[in-house]
């Protein structure tokens, strides 16, 4: 047994990075998603919270990559030659205005202090940056599974605080001008039913459960599409659009 969170969170840690190195692919719509209201902007984009730095691989030319992590072993898991640095994401240790784009994904639900976040994202941004946020939204079967399948099966628990009605007036709040709020399809894309479980397991620690348990619970709570014979988990996160004004 482990007997420190830190060992504990190093565990953790490890087994998502672990099922992204093994499905490099499978969140590649989600990746796209987030950058997508991004066309054609260029200059440094901050990504925060960055885990292993999954996003950098996915950027278009003329965007550069810079990673904000709190957690020490995903920043010291992020590839060579890609810039991460360890810090908490209320706290980014760059300048003011120094920063062209932000995204935040699947992450926001673990901050205790969304105010400060969204502060610290209007003090990086210059004008006319951007900020494109996506999280579970709560109620949706997504947050469902996270605090309720997960929650039950990670040893540690999965109490996530989902995005809600007061998550645009708080963004407004820091300053930004919000031009879309919506729920965006981001299927995960798999080769089989059993890698799909075997990446959920990994990815969210269940080590006590099958790879077909946690298959059998993902088709159960959220479902798989079958296209061109290829299990497509239907996962679905609100994305917000955020402005600088
Ligand atoms: C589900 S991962 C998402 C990482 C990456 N954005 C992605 O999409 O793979 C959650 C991240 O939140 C970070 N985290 C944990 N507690 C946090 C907190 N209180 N505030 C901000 N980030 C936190 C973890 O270090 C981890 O990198």
């Amino acid at each position: 047994m482990f007997e420190t969170y830190s060992e504990i969170f190093a565990e953790r840690g490890a087994a998502y990075h672990g099922a992204m190195a093994e499905c490099p692919h499978a969140r590649d719509a989600e990746f796209a998603a987030v950058l997508g209201p991004l066309a054609g902007r260029e200059g440094l984009l901050c990504d925060m919270p960055s885990g292993g730095g999954y996003l950098a691989a996915h950027l278009p030319a003329g965007m550069r990559y810079v990673g904000v992590d709190p957690s020490e072993d995903f920043v010291r898991a992020c590839p060579v030659g890609v810039e991460c640095v360890q810090a908490p994401i209320a706290s980014v240790p760059q300048p003011d205005a120094s920063v062209d784009c932000i995204v935040s994904l699947a992450a926001l639900h673990h901050e205790p202090d969304l105010p400060a976040v969204f502060r610290e994202m209007r003090r990086l941004l210059k004008p006319g940056g951007r900020a494109v946020i996506a999280d579970a939204a709560e109620d949706t079967p997504v947050a469902d599974f996270l605090n309720g399948f997960v929650n039950a099966n990670n040893p540690m628990g999965h109490e996530g605080h989902f995005l809600d009605e007061l998550t645009a007036g708080l963004i407004e709040d820091a300053r930004f001008a919000i031009s879309e709020d919506t729920i965006i399809d981001m299927p995960w894309r798999f080769h089989s039913l059993d890698e799909a479980g075997a990446f959920c397991r990994q990815l969210f620690w269940m080590p006590e459960l099958s790879a077909e348990q946690v298959a059998a619970a993902m088709d159960d709570e959220i479902g798989f599409d079958m296209i061109d014979g290829r299990p497509h988990l239907s996962w679905a996160l609100r994305r917000i659009v955020a402005d600088a004004v």
